[in-house]
């Protein structure tokens, strides 16, 4: 069987990391999963006042989720915390009340950042969403990539070779981890 997997990624940066490194994960990802990255950008601001006649790009963000049999979240740290941007995704995909659209999917995060604290608050942030929401998330492996400027080439690709393994077994693990709660 094959998967569906909605790849989230919040930076908006086209030389974004957390994109760079996105691209990688889906480059080593096992054949059983097909990964697709969701656009999150020119998303309106939530606004529950707008709920009895939904913008267009709320509407299609949550026929995406929908159709994801799982989800794959690459954050960076913003105030150690998760970027605005990828919080409002989270947070339309959630609505209306009643109609979580994420509910039950299989997730796993990884946190990207140029720094040495590899977005461990992003990454614990986003988790307690991700629980409030019903997502299942992978626990271990953990995913924490710090230093990310000194991981890609001028053309964005991973030439760091330990973190090419380690992405490689994450999402291998990611793999099985979907399958799990898939199959329940
Ligand atoms: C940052 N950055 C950052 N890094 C970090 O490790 N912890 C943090 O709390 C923050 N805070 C923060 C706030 C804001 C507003 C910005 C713009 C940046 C730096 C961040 O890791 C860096 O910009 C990354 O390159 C962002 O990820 P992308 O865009 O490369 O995927």
């Amino acid at each position: 069987k094959k998967y569906k997997i909605a790849v989230i990624v919040g930076s908006l940066r086209k030389e974004s990391y957390n994109l760079k490194t996105a691209k990688a994960l889906m480059e080593l990802a096992p054949e059983s999963l097909t990964t697709e990255l969701l656009d999150i950008s020119g998303l309106p601001m939530f606004n529950e006042d707008l709920e009895g006649n939904p913008p267009e790009a709320w509407v299609a963000l949550r026929k995406k989720i929908q159709n994801a049999d799982g989800l794959l979240f690459l954050t960076p740290e913003y105030n150690r915390s998760v970027p605005g941007v990828l919080k409002n995704a989270i947070d339309v995909g959630s609505r209306p009340y009643g109609e979580n659209s994420w509910n039950g999917k299989p997730a796993a995060i990884v946190s990207v950042s140029i720094g040495a604290i590899s977005g461990f608050g992003a990454n614990h942030h986003l988790r307690q969403s991700l629980t409030f929401i019903n997502v299942p998330t992978m626990a271990q492996p953990e995913a924490y990539i710090g230093g990310a400027a000194d991981l890609f080439d001028d053309n964005g690709k991973l030439i760091n070779n330990s973190t090419k393994d380690f992405l490689k077994s994450f999402i291998e693990s990611f793999e099985k981890w979907v399958h799990t709660i898939a199959s329940e």
